[in-house]
C-alpha cells in the first residue's frame, strides 16, 4: 500500500513537471513583468548633465547588465527648484519626484553629488531632507542598498566625506549602506578635470563598481522571480 503511494505521487509528480515543461515560455529568468527591480540614481549637481550625472549614468549602466530583471532611471536634479524640508511641503519640482521613489518596484539607490567645500551639495541635503514622506507612515526604502558616487574638482576633494555624509543620512531610512566592489570599498570617489570625467578610469571604474554592488545586493534581498 505505502509502496503503491510512493509509486502513484512519483507519476503525479513527474506528469505535472512534464506538463510544466511543454507550458513555461522560454524567457529570461526573471525577466517577467512584475518581477522588476528598479536602481534609481539620483544626480544632486546644480547643473545638469554635467559631471555628476555621467558618473551616475556609469553606475545605472553597470548596474543594469548584473541581471534581465534590474532597470535603471537616472532622475537629474539639476535645473530643478526645490527647498528642504518645511513644515508644509511646497509645491515645487519635488512634486514630480516623489511618486518615482514611492514605486514598490524600487529595489535600491545611487545617489551622486558634487563635493562642495569637502561636503555635499546643498541640493542633495534638500532632497533627502524632501524624501522625508518615504520614511512615514512607512518606512518604503528600508532594506534597500544604496550606494554613493562623488565627484570633486581635485583628487582628493572631500570625496570620501560626501560618500560618509550621505551613507549616514540615508541609514535614518532604514537603507543599507554599499560601498562598490573592491577595491572601491567607500563608494565612488571620481576626478573632474575642466568638467571632464572621461579619461578618469579610475574613478570611473569605482563609479562601475558601486553600481554592480548596488544592483547584487539589491538581486540577492528581493523575493525570487515568478
Ligand atoms: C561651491 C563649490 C565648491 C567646491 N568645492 C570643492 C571641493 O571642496 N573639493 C573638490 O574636489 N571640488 C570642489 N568643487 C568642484 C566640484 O566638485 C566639481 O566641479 C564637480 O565636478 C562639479 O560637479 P558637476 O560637474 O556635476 O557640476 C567645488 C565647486 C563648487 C561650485
Amino acid at each position: 500500500m505505502k509502496e503503491n503511494l510512493t509509486r502513484r505521487n512519483f507519476i503525479t509528480t513527474a506528469g505535472v513537471a512534464a506538463l510544466a515543461g511543454t507550458l513555461v515560455a522560454p524567457v529570461a529568468k526573471g525577466a517577467e513583468s512584475g518581477n522588476k527591480l528598479k536602481i534609481i540614481g539620483i544626480s544632486c549637481s546644480a547643473r545638469k548633465g554635467m559631471t555628476t550625472a555621467k558618473a551616475v549614468q556609469a553606475a545605472l549602466d553597470a548596474a543594469k547588465g548584473v541581471n534581465a530583471r534590474i532597470e535603471v532611471e537616472l532622475i537629474d536634479l539639476g535645473g530643478l527648484n526645490f527647498a528642504g524640508y518645511l513644515p508644509t511641503p511646497p509645491q515645487d519640482d519635488f512634486a514630480a519626484i516623489l511618486p518615482k521613489l514611492q514605486d514598490p518596484a524600487v529595489a535600491g539607490l545611487i545617489i551622486g553629488s558634487p563635493s562642495y567645500f569637502r561636503s555635499l551639495s546643498s541640493l542633495c541635503k534638500a532632497f533627502i531632507e524632501r524624501c522625508a514622506p518615504l520614511r512615514e507612515p512607512k518606512m518604503l526604502l528600508a532594506d534597500k542598498p544604496m550606494g554613493v558616487v562623488a565627484v570633486g574638482g581635485f583628487r582628493n576633494g572631500g570625496q570620501e566625506l560626501v560618500i560618509e555624509q550621505i551613507q549616514t543620512a540615508m541609514l535614518c531610512f532604514g537603507m543599507i549602506p554599499v560601498g562598490g566592489k573592491p577595491p572601491a570599498f567607500q563608494g565612488a570617489t571620481v576626478l573632474s578635470t575642466k568638467d571632464d570625467i572621461s579619461d578618469d578610469e579610475l574613478g570611473l571604474e569605482t563609479a562601475k563598481k558601486v553600481g554592480l554592488h548596488v544592483a547584487e545586493v539589491a538581486l540577492r534581498l528581493a523575493p525570487k522571480a515568478n
